[in-house]
């Protein structure tokens, strides 16, 4: 019989097992069936990182992703931890019918079942698109594994020539601009094509202060992204190293655990309550917030959150309510 005193810790592969030794069953066929991955037996050895990975050939915000996660999991191995990643539901936010928010819980679910089932020690949450960030989150908080979320970032902006002179273009509010415009017929059809393939031409989530961007900001408020991430944009080199110092983080987040129960509370909400006043940010993530927060047992009543915005001047001149874009908000720092 093996001793109990020589018996493993439960982590890395080993995780969620109870009352296993040496010659347990279940370890073994783990250990077997992660051999018949080709890692080296000291490579099961360590602890594990998941990265909840939602690239999706739907989701053009999440397009970049596969060298995202390449950066990430280069992170997690220099910090001496093994990266697993793992797919979720994806939501490209413009492809979804009947509504995109039918499956924001469903996401939710699937993101905390498969952390909560599947054996890792922290999890490395990648997300972007409108309603990915928060399903993430409220996944994560119920599972209450230590978590980073990795924010995908915006778009950049790009630019068109009319007779007036150079436009910037970006989603999606100039979308909606044009559109009116063809509409009322100051803009013709040959002219509507070709702002319609210059409107979003690079990776990332929508361009402006939208959804994705104001629930970017409020990941990285409540502390659940790193701090000076979320406007990075989805191109940039420093985005990439916002991925790789991620991985590094949940490392030291299983050596020092720290759960989303412990970073969400009350004064992180309103801390991101007050971020989404100051940015002037989407009516959307009032809706989020509130089903983050509940998951963490967290309640916003709309006196509270009246309260804060009579108190919180808005503090940034973005698109949609203003006029400029997510790389401005990037470059201002
Ligand atoms: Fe993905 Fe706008 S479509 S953020």
């Amino acid at each position: 019989m093996a001793d109990k005193t020589d018996q493993p810790k439960a982590q890395g592969f080993a995780r969620g097992l109870t009352n296993y030794g040496d010659f347990d069953f279940s370890l073994y066929l783990r250990r077997s069936f992660a051999a018949s991955m080709g890692y080296l037996p000291e490579s099961l050895e360590k602890p594990i990182v998941g990265i909840a990975y939602t690239g999706s050939g739907f989701n053009n915000c999440h397009r970049h992703f596969p060298e995202l996660l390449e950066a990430v999991k280069r992170g997690v191995l220099a910090a001496g931890a093994l990266p697993v990643d793992f797919p979720t539901i994806s939501l490209g936010e413009v492809y979804l019918n009947p509504t995109s928010l039918k499956f924001r819980n469903l996401m939710s679910m699937d993101t905390e079942e498969m952390i909560r089932a599947q054996p890792m020690d922290a999890v490395v949450l990648m997300g972007g698109c409108d309603k990915t960030v928060p399903a993430q989150l409220m996944g994560a908080i119920s599972a209450d594994v230590p978590a980073i979320q990795l924010i995908g970032g915006p778009m950049m902006t790009s630019r068109y020539l009319r007779e007036e002179g150079e436009e910037k273009l970006g989603a999606c509010t100039d979308c909606r601009r044009f559109w009116a415009q063809y509409r009322a017929g100051t803009v013709d059809g040959t002219e509507i094509r070709e702002i319609e393939r210059r409107l979003a031409t690079t990776a990332g989530s929508c361009a402006v202060m939208g959804t994705a961007s104001t629930m970017a900001c409020i990941a990285e408020a409540l502390g659940m992204a790193l701090p000076g991430t979320a406007a990075i944009p989805a191109v940039h080199a420093d985005r990439l190293r916002a991925a790789e110092a991620s991985g590094a983080a949940a490392v030291r987040m299983i050596a020092n655990p720290i759960r989303p129960s412990e970073i969400v509370t009350r004064d992180s909400v309103e801390n991101a309550l007050r971020i989404l006043l100051a940015l002037g940010g989407s009516t959307n993530a009032v809706i989020h917030l509130t089903a983050i927060a509940g998951r963490a047992g967290i309640e916003i009543p709309l006196e509270w959150f009246n309260e804060l915005s009579e108190t919180t001047p808005v503090l940034v001149n973005l698109k949609p309510v203003g006029s400029h874009y997510m790389e401005d908000l990037f470059a201002a720092g």
